[in-house]
């Protein structure tokens, strides 16, 4: 019996040691045991080359985060800026150092011409003739987008004006780009002028009647018609030999058609008239 008390006294001696040993190494419950966090996020898309896209996590349940992006030290604030497209790894910890798995978000670039669509409505005016001017416009208006500058050289200037004046005959390369930097082009043509209504029906009856002795390389007395602005610069003659005196073309002009000579030399007997 003494024995035996002995024998519990030890037992109990060793129990205790037993269980005071294993109090001091227990390690305490895991805070995260059951802990799912759970990671939500929506983003802006950036622009292609540019660093302005965003991603802002949501993780649930609702608590006290911070939040990582691709493994950097953790921040309070929920949104990520100043992002370029790509892949980012985003991660969440609570208050208790409990994460989230990693999630990945992808930024696509948005391209800001997506779905521009600029349209282009080109008006001209005339570069004259006889005497030939750089005195020709185009006049640009630009539709579906805004903040437009303006180029007729194919983009190599542009300007904010969309009136080009000065302008010699010809085609122009001309290229319309809104503030994001998208771009219409279109080629403009910048005609002669055609010439005015009395001198167009002499110029006419030349062809019929001057024939080619005047006209397809000829120059009977020293004068070619060929080039309009002889016609011109002719006048006084054709109107003094034609009209006046009646003795060009060897065969008489009619009545008729020196009067077509006539209404020209008294509207202006220019180019344009
Ligand atoms: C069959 C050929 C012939 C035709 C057609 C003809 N000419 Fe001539 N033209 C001549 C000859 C030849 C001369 C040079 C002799 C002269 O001056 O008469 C001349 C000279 C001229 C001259 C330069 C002399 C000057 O007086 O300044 C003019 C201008 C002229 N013609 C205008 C005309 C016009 C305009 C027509 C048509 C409406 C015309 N001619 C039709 C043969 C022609």
């Amino acid at each position: 019996m003494k024995n035996l008390s002995l024998f519990s006294a030890i037992l109990l001696f060793a129990t205790c040691i037993i269980f005071s040993c294993k109090k001091d190494t227990v390690a305490p419950a895991d805070p995260c045991t059951g802990v799912t966090i759970s990671i939500n996020s929506s983003q802006s898309a950036p622009t292609t080359g540019q660093n302005n896209g965003s991603i802002t996590v949501t993780a649930t349940p609702s608590g006290t985060y911070t939040y990582s992006i691709n493994n950097g030290a953790y921040q309070s604030s929920n949104i990520f800026n100043n992002l370029a497209a790509g892949n980012y790894t985003i991660m969440a910890k609570n208050a208790d150092g409990c994460t989230s798995a990693s999630t990945s978000v992808t930024l696509s670039a948005n391209n800001p011409c997506n779905g521009v669509n600029i349209t282009l409505t080109p008006a001209t005016t005339y570069a004259d003739v006889c005497p030939t001017a750089s005195n020709g416009s185009i006049t640009i208006t630009a539709n579906g987008s805004s903040g437009y500058t303006y180029s007729k050289d194919g983009g190599t200037t542009f300007q904010a004006s969309n009136v080009f004046s000065n302008l010699a005959a010809g085609n122009y390369p001309v290229v319309v780009k809104d503030v994001n930097g998208c771009t219409k082009s279109q080629t403009v043509s910048v005609s002669s002028n055609p010439g005015g209504v009395n001198f167009n029906l002499v110029r006419n009856l030349m062809i019929a009647r001057c024939g080619n002795c005047h006209f397809n390389g000829g120059s009977d007395g020293g004068v070619n018609f060929d080039d309009k602005c002889n016609i011109v610069t002719k006048w006084d003659r054709i109107n003094t030999r034609c009209v006046v005196q009646g003795t060009m073309p060897p065969t008489p002009l009619s009545t008729t058609e020196k009067q077509t000579i006539t209404n020209w030399v008294n509207a202006g007997h220019r180019y344009i008239d």
